[in-house]
């Protein structure tokens, strides 16, 4: 797997087309000119995520390079309506499921994305999942608020004990390291599945043990889906999946909305089958499956895993840098595999 060579074009100062599709943290802008790009080189368009896929693709209509949210499909023919001068996908995000890889390599185009930033707001998104859902939080806000609440009561809103239990991180990579490395405070016994063996995790203060997906979920108390998206995690939680986890386990997902078929659970949480779900991506965002809204013990968030002031200003820094290594002939920081290696 590798990058494609990428194209030798060199067009004249001043002919380049950077395309901003998002509103981004920060200053795109001025770090864009910073790095020698001119203002007409530049075209920002910072709701393009929620334009008609035709109204983007005639927007980018000639483009260099494109920063894009994770909300713009960027598939053949949206790279077919930037043509042969497109040279750099910079993707606001460290998910790329987004992106036809295939389409980028066969037309030489280079993909990069922005990890660093995610892993550690998801993780603690995921621990916030995690907790609220497992001292039913929801249902304890709710309550207190509502004014009728009766005084304290022993048996009022019982959760499970996190402490000492046993956390399942699911497609464990840079985020799910960092959610596992959260778990030395609960003196988690902690599992994960992966596509390779993690040696990083295996040593204290972790001490995981890498499972299949099958051995690991009956054994779990709390089980964080962190993923990537692609053909073969597409509904990984589905109702048989479901089904091997324990009732007072909890599930949560930070990864993407499709990693979990949301029927299945909605299903699984109305029938008590397990204790509950945190999640903060959706199948079909932004809609939501209404049989998740009325679900009693659910966590919902609006996909903020790693909205903070600070990490999105380093995305907005890491993306921009990229298209800009990318157009001064430089190898960028954060490439993204497209195919195999030309
Ligand atoms: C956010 O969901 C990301 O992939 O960065």
């Amino acid at each position: 797997m590798s990058q494609p060579p990428g194209r030798t074009k060199n067009p004249r100062p001043g002919a380049r087309r950077i395309h901003v599709l998002l509103d981004c943290v920060g200053d795109p802008l001025s770090l864009l000119l910073q790095r020698g790009i001119h203002r007409s080189e530049i075209t920002i368009t910072p709701d393009a995520g929620s334009l008609p896929p035709e109204r983007v693709r005639e927007i980018v209509r000639g483009a260099t390079a494109v920063l894009a949210p994770l909300t713009v499909t960027i598939d053949a023919a949206f790279l077919d309506a930037a043509g042969p001068a497109l040279r750099v996908i910079s993707n606001y995000a460290v998910g790329i499921d987004n992106i036809d890889l295939a389409a980028c390599h066969e037309r030489s185009v280079l993909v990069c994305n922005g990890p660093p930033p995610m892993v550690e707001p998801t993780a603690d998104i995921a621990w916030t999942l995690l907790l609220a859902t497992t001292r039913r939080l929801r249902a304890g806000i709710t309550l207190a608020e509502s004014g009728s609440w009766g005084g304290y009561d022993s048996k009022l809103l019982l959760g499970h004990r996190l402490t000492g239990g046993t956390l399942l991180v699911v497609g464990a990579g840079r985020i799910g390291a960092a959610v596992a490395r959260r778990a030395i405070g609960w003196h988690m016994r902690v599992l994960y599945t992966a596509r390779s063996e993690k040696p990083d995790l295996h040593g204290p203060p972790i001490s995981a043990s890498r499972v299949t997906l099958d051995a690991g979920l009956p054994l779990a108390d709390a089980v964080v889906l962190t993923t990537s998206l692609n053909s073969s995690t597409r509904h990984l939680m589905n109702a048989r999946t479901i089904g091997l986890m324990k009732r007072t386990a909890v599930l949560v997902n930070v990864s993407r909305g499709p990693v979990v078929d949301e029927g299945a659970l909605a299903e699984a949480l109305h029938a008590g089958r397990i204790h509950g779900a945190g999640l903060d991506v959706f199948e079909h965002e932004p809609k939501i499956d209404p049989r998740l809204l009325d679900a009693g013990n659910v966590v919902l968030l609006p996909h903020i895993g790693s909205a903070t002031v600070e990490d999105r200003m380093e995305l907005t820094r890491i993306c921009i840098a990229d298209i800009a290594n990318v157009l001064d002939g430089s190898a960028p920081s954060f490439p993204v595999d497209t195919g195999p290696a030309i």
